[in-house]
């Protein structure tokens, strides 16, 4: 098993082999996804829309990322590491953001950050990437700016639109990035951003003209029914699947059905086994 790394990145890009990325906020879920062969696992800012409940990324915190990313670490062998930076903590000054990415590779255990923005972040790339953690630029929708945006919407339909776009991309690579996410825009503006620049570009809702392809775990699973926008496939309907075993459980729990005998411990000594718990009991009194 040969660890990804951000050289192995580079190279998928440079033989056309395309790089799977994911989403992961737990260690159980990391485990999975790493085995599974994922190239890259993304401690996404995501998991305070997931995971916590909240209507945006907004009040994800640098403690909670922290937290998540350390967890996450525990489950991952071979996928690279990228955490988000949360919303605050690389927009005010220059030197917070390189504070606040030196900890989320120190204490969160992640090997790359990712954050939002386009050419005026720059100096911020440059700097962060010059404290020797790399970065990841991601461009288009850009979540942490919802409201800026006026709502999830496509980015990038005008001409002049597109063009900014494009040219964000080129100076998040000039600044410093090892790799982009392109998040929701037309499929031909994403193929050529991904032509032009020499770094892996990973798309989510940006067709498949990208180098590589990443989902929010949870929207792969099908894990909310009520969630379903045109960029997603479903590869499961999870969320259906454990509401009819959670259902089925909680019918037996009240029939008395589970848990059966096989479920359950007897007095008797089983073969193999150390003295039953009742005479173990007896002896200590
Ligand atoms: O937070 C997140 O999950 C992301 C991906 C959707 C790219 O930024």
């Amino acid at each position: 098993m040969k660890k990804v790394t951000i050289n192995t990145l580079r190279k998928m890009k440079q033989a056309g082999e395309r790089i799977t990325m994911l989403t992961a906020y737990d260690a159980s879920f990391a485990r999975l996804l790493d085995r599974a062969g994922t190239d890259v696992l993304l401690v996404g800012d995501s998991l305070g829309m997931v995971v916590q409940g909240h209507d945006t990324t907004l009040p994800v915190t640098m403690d909670q990322m922290v937290y998540h990313c350390a967890a996450v670490k525990r489950g991952v062998q071979r996928a690279h590491l990228v955490v988000d930076m949360p919303f605050g903590s690389y927009q005010g000054t220059v030197d917070e953001a390189v504070k606040n990415a030196i900890r989320l590779v120190a204490e969160g255990g992640a090997e790359s950050v990712k954050l939002e923005g386009g050419a005026e972040y720059s100096e911020v790339v440059q700097r962060i990437a010059r404290a020797g953690v790399p970065v990841m630029g991601h461009i288009g929708l850009t979540p942490q700016s919802v409201h800026k945006l006026g709502g999830y919407v496509v980015q990038g339909r005008t001409e002049e639109k597109a063009q900014k776009l494009f040219a964000d991309a080129q100076a998040l690579e000039e600044a410093g990035c090892y790799a982009l996410i392109l998040e929701m825009m037309p499929s031909e503006l994403s193929a050529e951003i991904s032509r032009a620049v020499g770094i892996p570009v990973i798309g989510i809702g940006a067709g498949a003209g990208c180098d590589g392809q990443v989902l929010v775990i949870y929207d792969l699973l099908g894990m909310n029914p009520d969630f379903s926008p045109k960029f997603v496939k479903k590869y499961l309907d999870l969320g259906v699947l454990i509401r009819d075993a959670v259902a089925r459980y909680n019918d037996e729990v009240k029939h008395g059905t589970f848990p059966g005998p096989e479920h359950s411990f007897s007095a008797e000594k089983e073969a193999g086994k150390s003295a039953p718990v009742l005479q173990l009991y007896s002896s200590v009194k």
